[in-house]
């Protein structure tokens, strides 16, 4: 069974459907990579998986158990199961780092803080951010925010990491420390749906590719076979513009 399936999913903004029946399974520890143009619509499958976008139809499942949206127990559960980080990654300007990691455990979940503290200081660890445990989010980088940023979202314990374009807001040079600390998350076992503009960090990690286009998968499959054969027209053409040069 697989962690998580996403079957024939259909999501609006308000009359306008922008998907059209997504289907895609990650199984346990695998990562998945979304690619596709913009305004393919990869954000907003990140986005109806932890029910900020509604989905019209179809069915997304955790675990073989499928995600009633329309309670919301249902959805602050699946939220507790997948976590997402976004680009904008908007930690609290006014508390330190380690409390940007522990405050929605302690205070969300009620969780005891010595003990929230001693694993978000491993996470911080994860992530090769212990060392700012104390400094304040304007002290740091962009590429040191972001990672803790996933640490934070590591802190809920979820089973299902989403990441969506967490290195495009970064200068090239702030990316590769972002990447090294997704890819030991990877080697740690974390199941990760990626949403990605970096060709070879997708190609490297991913277990499997789903390339999208108008809302639609147009292909899926091994990162070799979509990067070095890809079967459609349309994935020929973007692969052929993203990877030159
Ligand atoms: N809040 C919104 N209201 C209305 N339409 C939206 C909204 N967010 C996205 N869309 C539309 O939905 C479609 C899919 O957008 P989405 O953000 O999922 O694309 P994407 O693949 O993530 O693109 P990018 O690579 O640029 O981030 C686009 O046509 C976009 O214009
Ligand atoms: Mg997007």
């Amino acid at each position: 069974m697989p962690h998580l399936a996403v079957n024939d999913i259909h999501a609006k903004y308000g009359k306008l459907e922008v998907l059209h029946g997504i289907d895609f399974d990650v199984d346990r520890g695998e990562v998945v990579s979304l690619v596709g143009p913009s305004g393919s619509g990869k954000s907003t499958v990140l986005r109806a998986l932890v029910g900020l976008t509604p989905v019209t139809s179809g069915s997304i499942e955790v675990d073989g158990t499928r995600i009633d949206y329309s309670a919301p127990r249902a959805v602050r559960a699946a939220r507790d199961r997948m976590a997402i980080v976004f680009q904008q990654y908007n930690l609290f300007q006014n508390m330190n780092v380690l409390r940007n990691v522990t405050l929605a455990p302690t205070k969300v979940k009620g969780r005891n803080r010595k003990e929230v503290e001693a694993e978000g200081m491993e996470l911080l660890k994860l992530v090769g951010m212990d060392h700012k445990a104390k400094a304040f989010p304007d002290e740091l980088s962009g590429g040191q925010q972001q990672r803790v940023a996933i640490a934070r979202a590591l802190a809920l314990r979820p089973e299902i990491l989403l990441l969506d374009e967490v290195t495009s807001a970064l200068d090239p040079e702030l990316v590769n420390e972002v990447l090294d600390a997704i890819r030991r998350l990877a080697s740690e076992g974390m199941t990760m749906l990626i949403v990605s503009h970096e060709m070879s960090f997708v190609r490297e990690v991913s277990s499997k590719v789903v390339f999208m286009d108008n809302g639609q998968v147009v292909e899926a499959g091994d990162p070799s076979a979509i990067f070095d054969g890809p079967k459609s027209d349309r994935a020929r053409d973007f692969f052929g513009k993203v990877l030159r040069g």
